[in-house]
């Protein structure tokens, strides 16, 4: 089975760039990415993509209109591709069974039932988005019952591991490919046609192959376990800073342990993005289905620690500021989960923004990829009103801006450029004394001192 032509449905953060890869990689493959998101697909048709990664940009521009499209015309992309990857979001629930924790699966179903409506002939269909384990057969399911054709399918899982920020590198030269497939002979086919694609770049034993069940569960745990790491360095900084010890060292200290091993290993204001806590809520939900209470205590205490890291820090900035910061302006530089993307789905300054605007604070927020539009819109959805945006919310145009007239300054995005500000610059708008939070711990400590701020710097006592 060779694969000529390749659909794609959903055009976000991760159908778009890989997509875009497998294009550029191989340009004897046509590759078309549909979404019904009209301005979505404008977007990648034009010069502003919808998702910025250094990168991407030069990607797409290789091989668009050349043989990678992207449209809203659904139903003849699907019927005219070999295989067809999946790659619709897969939110947490927000209501019925399994509110707060399960995945939503019902852009997974439509998009099974879109491909069953349409397809004929052989067709291979590669869930890439994240999902529980057994959704395969949910899709086999949905398509046995609405395939009104004589069209045969075989469902792979083929999750994805790029990170947001470096996804162009990640996709590039990843660590592993990872490919679950059905134990029959048109299963093993069907998988050899995918491990085939990705073979035009990446090393054949890169590429694993295991079960479908191994496959889907491999990558919530993979999520959960790099959450894990950032939750348990986490609990540490707040020891650190109770004893006098440097969570940077005792990262280093214990990252240097090959069975340890140094990445992920950075303190931080809690880890954002929109995986993460999906990932570790849907994995305790899955525990709990199968009655098993203390694997889904352990998983649910990860998000735990990451909420107490969130909400340890306002009370940080309130205290230090004499117990108060009604009416104090507090300058917030970044807003984006991690630096190098526009993507600001469950950031941490969203929640420490809230709850400094219940303080009553004036938030002055600079951001040097996110526009106002969306720290909008991210606000409203936890629920600060229209009336305390517009009262208490400023946007500034770079650091110094924000910084003028502050009472406090708070890094909550580690982007490169907050690592060399002009400090006495910053410490002369300010008012004093001059507090920083550094909540990346990204700022020049001993330079911070120099400079006269009263700085905190997470994990450092
Ligand atoms: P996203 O919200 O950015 O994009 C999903 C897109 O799917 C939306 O544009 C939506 O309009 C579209 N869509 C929904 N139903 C559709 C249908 N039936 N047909 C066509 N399009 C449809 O989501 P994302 O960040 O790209 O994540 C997608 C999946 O990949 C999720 O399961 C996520 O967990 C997983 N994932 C994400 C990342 C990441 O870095 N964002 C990394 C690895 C895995
Ligand atoms: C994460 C995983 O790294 C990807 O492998 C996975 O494919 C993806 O989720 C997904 O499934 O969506 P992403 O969320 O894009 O990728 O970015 P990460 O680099 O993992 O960072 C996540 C959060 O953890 C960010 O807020 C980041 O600032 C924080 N973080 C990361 C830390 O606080 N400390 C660290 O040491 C590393």
């Amino acid at each position: 089975m060779k694969i000529n032509s390749i659909c794609c449905l959903g055009a976000g953060y991760v159908g778009g760039p890989t997509m875009a890869m497998i294009a550029a990689k191989c340009p004897h493959i046509t590759v078309t990415v549909c979404d019904m998101n009209q301005a979505r697909i404008d977007a990648w048709n034009s010069d502003t993509l919808p998702v910025y990664e250094p990168g991407l940009k030069e990607i797409v521009e290789k091989s668009r209109g050349k043989n990678l499209h992207f449209t809203t015309d659904l139903k003849p992309s699907i019927a005219g591709a070999d295989l067809i990857f999946v790659c619709v979001g897969t939110p947490t629930k927000s209501y019925g069974i399994g509110a707060g924790r399960a995945a939503d699966l019902r852009y997974i179903e439509s998009a099974a039932r879109l491909i069953a409506e349409v397809s004929e002939g052989n067709k291979i269909i590669v869930e890439k988005s994240t999902i529980p384990v057994k959704t395969a057969t949910a899709i086999q399911s949905i398509i046995a019952a609405n395939n009104s054709s004589n069209a045969t399918f075989q469902v792979l899982s083929n999750p994805e591991f790029l990170a947001e920020g470096t996804a162009v590198t990640d996709m590039e030269n990843p660590d592993r490919i990872l490919i679950g497939g059905e134990q029959t002979p048109e299963g093993r086919e069907a998988l050899e046609a995918l491990v085939a694609v990705y073979e035009n770049w990446v090393p054949r034993e890169r590429i694993i192959t295991t079960n479908l069940w191994s496959s889907e569960l491999s990558k919530l745990v993979a999520n959960a376990f790099l959450a894990q790491r950032i939750s348990s360095i986490n609990s540490i900084s707040a020891l650190c800073e109770a004893t006098g010890a440097d969570v940077d060292e005792v990262s280093r200290a214990i990252g240097t342990d090959s069975r340890i091993g140094p990445k992920f290993l950075k303190s931080s204001v809690g880890f954002g993005g929109s995986c993460f806590q999906k990932d570790l809520l849907n994995l305790v939900y899955l525990c709990e289905s199968f009655n098993l209470h203390e694997p889904a205590a352990y998983w649910r205490s990860v998000v735990t620690m990451n909420d107490w890291q969130k909400s340890r820090f306002v009370e940080k900035i309130v205290r230090t500021l004499f117990n108060t910061v009604n009416g104090k302006r507090i300058a917030i530089l970044g807003f984006a989960f991690k630096k190098d993307t526009n993507d600001t789905r469950e950031s941490a300054a969203i929640n420490i923004c809230r709850d400094l605007i219940a303080e009553n604070a004036q938030v002055v927020i600079y951001d040097p990829r996110v526009p106002f539009a969306t720290i909008q819109r991210d606000l409203l959805e936890v629920g600060v009103s229209q009336q305390l945006i517009d009262s208490n919310v400023e946007i500034a145009a770079d650091p110094y801006a924000a910084a003028k007239g502050a009472h406090a300054l708070a890094t909550l995005t580690e982007w490169d450029e907050f690592r060399d500000l002009d400090l006495p610059k910053i410490h002369e708008l300010m008012l004093k004394p001059a507090f920083v939070f550094d909540g990346r711990a990204i700022l020049p400590a001993e330079a911070l001192a120099k400079h006269g701020f009263e700085a905190f710097i997470i994990g450092k006592g």
